[in-house]
């Protein structure tokens, strides 16, 4: 038993972030965690082992499909699954110990275990009760599934199964083409599976930018992703081993089904609290399950607080991040804020899919008066002489004032890309601002000042 100033529940990015903020603003800080290692979904089971799953097999592509184009003669590598695996286990470790130095260095303690509030200003793990004056519920997600679906991580897998696969299957039917489907389902269509992703709505990626979402879907599909579009999926049966996916087309209700050696289910994400104890201590939860908080992050309970997964808001690790860092501020009584209008969202797929801020159906629903301009990466030089032209920058700014309202970018680096336009956001840049910029040649990022000058007299090499 301990006394801490803090005590945050959960090693995710949001969890150890707001630990190490909290130390370095002089709290004395404890993260509960249950796993064998720190970092949450992100480092063990998400962000990172998908991230290295998705380099390699982008390597191989570009082996198998342009190695020979700029004269790299030879056989293209064959893939040796054990070994790519272990890679990404070693991508792990790599990340998830490095979390531990951090702890280390700023002095905090990680209390191993499952954490529950036994009562405010209580914490325990184990047997062991430590006091917190304030606690920070970081708990994070887990997969959601749907009726009529079991999981058992061997033939019908959620993300988690889904990095871990015995062997690559022949055909893979994706459920749900949201990020975790398309990102997984182009890991192994590159792998060589026959992978079909079978969405509910009638568009790839709920939310995104229309036409970008269109525009992925058809580079996606020439990539040899298959779609069955508007389908709602109702059950999968499993008979040694091989699954049976059935669906109902919402169009005319007919019922059809496809079989595969693999289903992933990827519908979603929900919050994850169990064994917490919070309807004990007086935190109140939303009706679809997540902790309720104020601008502050504090729960209806005095002393609790909340971020990341576990409370509103888009499922991404760098929201997470931020609520961290600024709860901690608040917790040391300082002024935590969070930008909600200006978080970046991006899919890893190649070409990847950035974006921030509005849509311009969002804009239109408003009845607000926009302007758009749009560069192709068939006009960019560097995008050229990599193979990868397909795709474009879309900038929106507000028809009168010219601010710069929302960024959508499909193709090359577009996860990096994006930020430039977060910052502008962040200053309340013009697209002019962004246009009047010198950007290096020749990089991606021309193509974001392309855009932006598109929004004004228009775009040099379009
Ligand atoms: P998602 O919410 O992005 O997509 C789920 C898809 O499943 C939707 O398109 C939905 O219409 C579809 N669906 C739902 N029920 C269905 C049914 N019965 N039949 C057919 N389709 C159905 O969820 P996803 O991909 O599982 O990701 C979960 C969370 O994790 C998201 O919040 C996502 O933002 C986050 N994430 C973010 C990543 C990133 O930022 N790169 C990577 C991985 C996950």
């Amino acid at each position: 038993m301990a006394d801490y100033d803090v005590i945050v529940i959960g090693g995710g990015p949001g969890g150890y972030v707001c630990a190490i903020r909290c130390a370095q603003l002089g709290l004395k800080t404890a993260c509960v965690e249950g796993r064998d290692s720190l970092g949450g979904t992100c480092l063990n089971v998400g962000c990172i082992p998908s991230k290295a799953l998705l380099h390699a097999t982008h390597q191989l592509h570009e082996a198998e499909h342009n190695f020979a184009k700029m004269g790299l003669k030879g056989k293209s590598p064959s893939v040796d699954w054990k070994q790519m695996l272990t890679y990404k286990q070693e991508v792990i470790d790599g990340n998830t110990k490095g979390i531990e130095f951090l702890f280390k260095k700023n002095k905090i303690d990680w209390l191993k275990g499952w954490g529950s509030i036994p009562e405010a200003g209580k914490v325990k793990v184990g047997e062991d009760v430590h006091n917190a004056k304030s606690i920070v519920i970081a708990t994070g997600s887990e997969p959601s599934s749907l009726p009529g679906i079991e999981i058992d991580e061997k033939t019908v897998v959620t993300s988690t199964g889904a990095l871990s696969l015995n062997k690559i299957p022949k055909s893979m039917v994706v459920i749900g083409a949201g990020v975790i489907g398309l990102e997984m389902g182009s890991v192994y269509a590159r792998l060589g599976a026959d992978v079909t992703v079978v969405e509910y709505l009638d568009a790839i990626t709920p939310g995104m930018d229309g036409e970008v979402s269109k525009n992925f879907q058809k580079i996606l599909s020439k990539q040899g992703l298959k779609f069955v579009m508007g389908a709602a999926v109702q059950g999968v049966d499993v008979k040694n081993s091989k699954a049976t996916v059935n669906y109902q087309l919402r169009k005319d209700e007919s019922n059809a089904s496809i079989e595969a050696e693999t289903v992933l289910v990827a519908t979603g994400r929900k919050p994850y609290t169990d064994g917490l104890g919070l309807e004990g201590v007086g935190v109140e939860m939303l009706p679809r399950g997540q902790v309720k908080t104020d601008a502050h992050w504090q729960t209806s309970a005095k002393g609790i607080y909340a971020i990341g997964d576990a409370v509103t808001g888009p499922m991404l690790a760098h929201k997470a991040e931020d609520e961290g860092m600024a709860v901690a501020e608040v917790i040391a009584g300082k002024h935590g804020h969070v930008n909600y209008e200006v978080i970046p969202s991006v899919i890893y797929t190649t070409p990847e899919v950035a974006s921030v801020g509005q849509t311009e159906e969002a804009l239109k629903q408003d009845g607000r008066a926009y302007k758009v301009g749009k560069f192709s990466f068939m006009g960019n030089g560097r995008a050229k002489a990599v193979f990868q032209s397909d795709g474009f920058v879309k900038l929106i700014a507000d028809k009168e004032t010219d601010r710069i309202l929302g960024c959508h970018i499909i193709g090359p680096g577009a996860g990096d890309l994006i930020h430039e336009i977060c910052v502008a956001m962040e200053f309340g840049a013009s697209a002019q601002d962004v246009a009047l910029t010198c950007h290096a040649h020749p990089t991606f990022s021309e193509a974001v000042r392309e855009a932006a000058l598109a929004c004004g007299d228009g775009a040099i090499h379009a």
